[in-house]
């Protein structure tokens, strides 16, 4: 299925702890979504922005929104100039939207325990994940990390979500001090998980990947390149890998992943 484009609008926007939430419509975008795909979003007053590249947002929920349809609901945090403008886009603005894009999480065939790894705002891809695992009879566990309680991303919500939940965050504002890869090892084990997913930046990636193949899991990163074109023409967002073929080669982050098998990539050569 090729990605649309479409002029989205935008619902909602509120700020909840450090993120925007953002609900956008953008008509055929929502209609194929799969949890772990993200969409691109222009950026900029139309007809000034062609030359900046459009951001990619995960998909955080698709709900329906009364006399709209399916809506996105995307989760934001201002980094630079583009977020900002995104952040503070009045209700009711035209947005460029395209997606979804990227190769999504892959489900599991049987109903095995499954362990969910998000830091920050990049949790948000799991949070459908689990509601399409648990639908397939998958015993989820989420473990959550963030810098402080205010980048914690939706921590109830991942109470209904899930069968356990373990929080840490760096300043032990709420649930345990410390990073995801302090905890993951002993969460993977409680939970004997089969499988693990996660989304972060590269450093936790990799040590969520790295436990896992120690407990003898199959792990599934999300990986956050910076994008160009988003759509797999500028060859602009490199990830080293091994192939099935176990040959290493590099492919692209926007088409060929953002999900990618953690026992594939090679981490220490992933540059941003
Ligand atoms: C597949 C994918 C999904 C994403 N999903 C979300 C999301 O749901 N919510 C969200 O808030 N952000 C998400 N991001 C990150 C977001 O796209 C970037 O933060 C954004 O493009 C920065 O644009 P800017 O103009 O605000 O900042 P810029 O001025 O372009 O950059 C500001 C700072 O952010 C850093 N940065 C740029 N891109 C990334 C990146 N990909 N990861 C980490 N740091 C980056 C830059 O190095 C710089 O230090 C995602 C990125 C990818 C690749
Ligand atoms: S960003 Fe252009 S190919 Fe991936």
């Amino acid at each position: 299925m090729s990605p649309v484009h479409a002029t989205g609008e935008l619902l909602a926007s509120r700020k909840v702890g450090a993120y925007h939430h953002l609900s956008v419509v953008a008509r055929g975008v929502a209609e194929e979504f799969r949890p772990g795909t993200f969409v691109a979003v222009t950026v900029g007053t139309p007809g000034t922005s062609a030359t900046l590249a459009p951001r990619p947002l995960w998909i955080h929920r698709v709900r329906p929104v009364g006399g709209h349809g399916l809506a996105l609901q995307l989760v934001l945090e201002v980094r630079g100039a583009g977020t900002r403008w995104l952040a503070e886009q009045p209700v009711g603005a035209r947005l460029a939207v395209t997606g979804p894009l990227g190769r999504p999480f892959a489900l599991p065939k049987e109903p095995v325990a499954c362990v969910l790894v998000g830091e920050g705002y990049s949790a948000a891809p799991l949070f459908p994940l689990a509601e399409r695992l648990r639908e397939r009879g998958c015993p989820v566990t989420l473990l959550l990390g963030a810098p402080d309680e205010s980048r914690l991303l939706s921590a109830l919500e991942a109470r209904r979500s899930a069968r356990a939940v373990t929080v840490v965050t760096r300043d032990g504002s709420v649930g345990q001090r410390g990073e995801i890869a302090d905890a993951v090892t002993e969460v993977l084990r409680r939970a004997e998980a089969a499988v693990v997913y996660a989304a972060g930046p590269e450093p936790m990636l990799h040590a969520v990947a790295a436990a896992a193949e120690a407990h003898g899991a199959w792990s599934q990163c999300a990986v956050e390149q910076p994008l160009a074109c988003a759509t797999g023409l500028c060859h602009g967002c490199p990830v080293p890998v091994v192939g099935e073929d176990g040959v290493a080669r590099t492919v692209r982050a926007c088409v060929d992943g953002p999900v990618f098998r953690g026992d594939r990539v090679r981490w220490t050569e992933l540059v941003r």
